[in-house]
């Protein structure tokens, strides 16, 4: 190939001039000036952008930066990176841009009103930073949005009620900041390609409105921790392709909609920590798909729906702290996957199922302040991966059963008070993983058994108020962890072995 000399003396120019020259300032662009202009007013790090090279012709191979083809910058896209500036207001020439990313990057000040020259973005997050003010409207503007993140600042004022604006917004998170406030905008509703709402753990109030179920194509709708009131509408179950409800922890009142039962795509449904009153619906029972159920911290009556037997996938149920009588379902049998049962503090009554013992995934069960009387039933030993026990403040009787102590992973015993009788098995030595054994008020008898020594983890060990009697075994010096220690009001005699304390 015969080499052209005017090619060859240009290409010795463009690459040897700037480097003979360090004071050239820009040999790039004017986009690539304005994003080395942006650069120089950050106080991160150097390095951090250290392939943003004045002297290259275009800002196209630079770190977070896409072009199109003909060289425009159509992406801005930084992670992770300490950069300890704000975001560019000097947009005037990458109007190109499309994509805006600049999240967990240290940034501080405001979301610039400069950012509505941008006419072609369809996605902007500035997540993970510590922007301050308010979320200026401007960026409604934008009618190419598809995504916005604005979630864990510092952003204050309300959403602005343009958002409406936004038809063809998917995706708005604006999670975690705590002090964004105001009234939610009904024209949100508007936005029907949404398919994630994230306001929670805002200041942001407001209720549910029955439009709510124009929302075709919501996904996630997590209002958590937030100040919203009133009713769920039952059009929410219009809203079929819902996987995730979070409307934990707000003033939420009237009754749980029956309507969700029609969602077949509901994965996990949060509603605990509301004012929530009438009865569970039985349709939840056709959510089949159903993960995580938790609708405590309310004022719900009746029972548990049987119906919660279809739940073929659901692995945490939390009914705790309602008044929710009746029965336990033996039909439960059927959740396999279940981990999790908090039922505490209701009026639930009968006695536990011995299906409880298919349960074998079962970790945590928690069923203390009900009226639950009769036995702990003994195929309880087929919950072989439970953790936490907590049966306390029910009227059981019965033996402590002794299956429960070869469990691996047994943590939490917790049975006090009841009316259990017999004596604490001496199997209780294999529990080897137990920090915690609380069975105070109830009608134990015997020994303490001597095995108790070999529990090197026990913590808190409370016998009192029972009729245990004996002295007790020199063996307990053996629980080199224990914090708490309550033998009182038993028929125990002598001395504490190793201390001078009495009884
Ligand atoms: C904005 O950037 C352009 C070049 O990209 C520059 O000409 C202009 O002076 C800048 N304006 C301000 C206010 O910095
Ligand atoms: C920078 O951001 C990281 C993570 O986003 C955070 O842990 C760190 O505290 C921030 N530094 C300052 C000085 O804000
Ligand atoms: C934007 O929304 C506001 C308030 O909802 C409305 O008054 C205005 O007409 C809308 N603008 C456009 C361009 O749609
Ligand atoms: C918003 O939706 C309501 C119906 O829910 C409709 O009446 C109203 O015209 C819509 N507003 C805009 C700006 O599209
Ligand atoms: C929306 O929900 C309401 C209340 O559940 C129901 O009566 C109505 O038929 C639903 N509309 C559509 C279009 O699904
Ligand atoms: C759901 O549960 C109810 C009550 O246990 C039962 O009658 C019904 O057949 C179940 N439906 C399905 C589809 O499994
Ligand atoms: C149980 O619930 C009642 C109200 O139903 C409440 O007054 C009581 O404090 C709760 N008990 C505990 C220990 O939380
Ligand atoms: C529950 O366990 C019992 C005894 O092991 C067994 O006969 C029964 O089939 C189990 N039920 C289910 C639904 O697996
Ligand atoms: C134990 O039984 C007695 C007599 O039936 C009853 O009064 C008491 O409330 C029961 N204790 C507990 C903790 O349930
Ligand atoms: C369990 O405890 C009993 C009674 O202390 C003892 O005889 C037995 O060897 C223990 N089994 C295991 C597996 O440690």
């Amino acid at each position: 190939m015969p080499l052209n000399p005017w090619n060859t003396l240009f290409s010795f120019l463009t690459i040897i001039l700037p480097l003979l020259n360090p004071f050239v300032a820009f040999a790039v662009n004017p986009q690539g000036e304005a994003l080395l202009s942006w650069k120089q007013s950050l106080n991160g790090p150097a390095e951090a952008l250290s392939n943003w090279n004045p002297t290259d012709e275009a800002p196209c191979g630079w770190l977070g930066i896409t072009c199109n083809i003909n060289k425009e910058v159509v992406e801005l896209e930084l992670r992770h990176l300490s950069l300890y500036g704000t975001v560019p207001t000097n947009l005037s020439s990458l109007v190109s841009l499309t994509k805006v990313v600049l999240s967990s990057t240290n940034l501080t000040g405001s979301v610039p009103r400069e950012i509505a020259i941008l006419h072609e973005l369809n996605y902007l997050d500035l997540s993970d930073n510590a922007l301050t003010g308010e979320i200026p409207s401007e960026i409604c503007n934008l009618l190419k949005l598809q995504e916005i993140h604005l979630d864990s600042n510092q952003l204050e004022g309300s959403i602005p009620v343009q958002i409406g604006n936004l038809t063809s917004l998917k995706w708005l998170t604006l999670y975690e900041n705590q002090h964004l406030g105001g009234i939610i905008p009904q024209e949100i509703w508007n936005c029907t390609e949404l398919t994630m709402l994230d306001i929670g753990q805002t200041s942001v109030s407001g209720f549910l409105p029955p439009s709510l179920g124009l929302l075709k194509k919501l996904e996630n709708i997590y209002i958590d921790a937030a100040l919203f009131s009133g009713q769920i509408p039952p059009e929410i179950g219009n809203c079929s392709t819902l996987q995730n409800i979070y409307l934990n922890q707000n003033s939420l009142t009237g009754s749980i909609p029956k309507s969700i039962g029609s969602l077949k795509n509901l994965r996990n449904l949060y509603l605990w920590g509301n004012s929530l009153v009438g009865t569970i619906p039985s349709e939840l029972g056709n959510c089949k798909k159903l993960t995580l159920l938790d609708v405590s911290w309310n004022s719900l009556t009746g029972n548990i729906p049987q119906s919660f037997g279809n739940l073929s996938a659901l692995q945490e149920l939390g009914l705790q702290m309602n008044q929710i009588s009746s029965e336990i379902p033996a039909q439960l049998e059927n959740c396999k996957e279940l981990t999790r049962i908090s039922l505490q503090n209701n009026s639930i009554a009968g006695m536990i199922p011995s299906e409880i013992g298919n349960l074998t995934k079962l970790r945590l069960l928690i069923l203390w302040g009900n009226e639950l009387p009769g036995p702990i039933p003994s195929s309880i030993s087929k919950c072989q991966n439970l953790e936490i026990l907590e049966l306390g403040s029910n009227g059981l009787t019965g033996n402590i059963p002794q299956g429960i102590f070869q469990f691996k992973k047994l943590k939490i015993i917790d049975l006090s008070p009841n009316n259990l009788s017999g004596e604490i098995p001496e199997n209780i030595g294999n529990c080897s993983s137990l920090i915690w054994f609380e069975v105070g008020d109830n009608k134990l008898t015997g020994p303490i058994p001597r095995e108790i020594g070999n529990l090197e983890n026990l913590d808190i060990l409370s016998l009192s108020l029972n009729r245990i009697s004996r002295n007790v075994p020199a063996e307990i010096l053996g629980c080199r962890n224990l914090k708490y220690l309550s033998l009182h009001s038993n028929l125990i005699t002598g001395n504490i072995p190793g201390g001078n304390s009495s009884i």
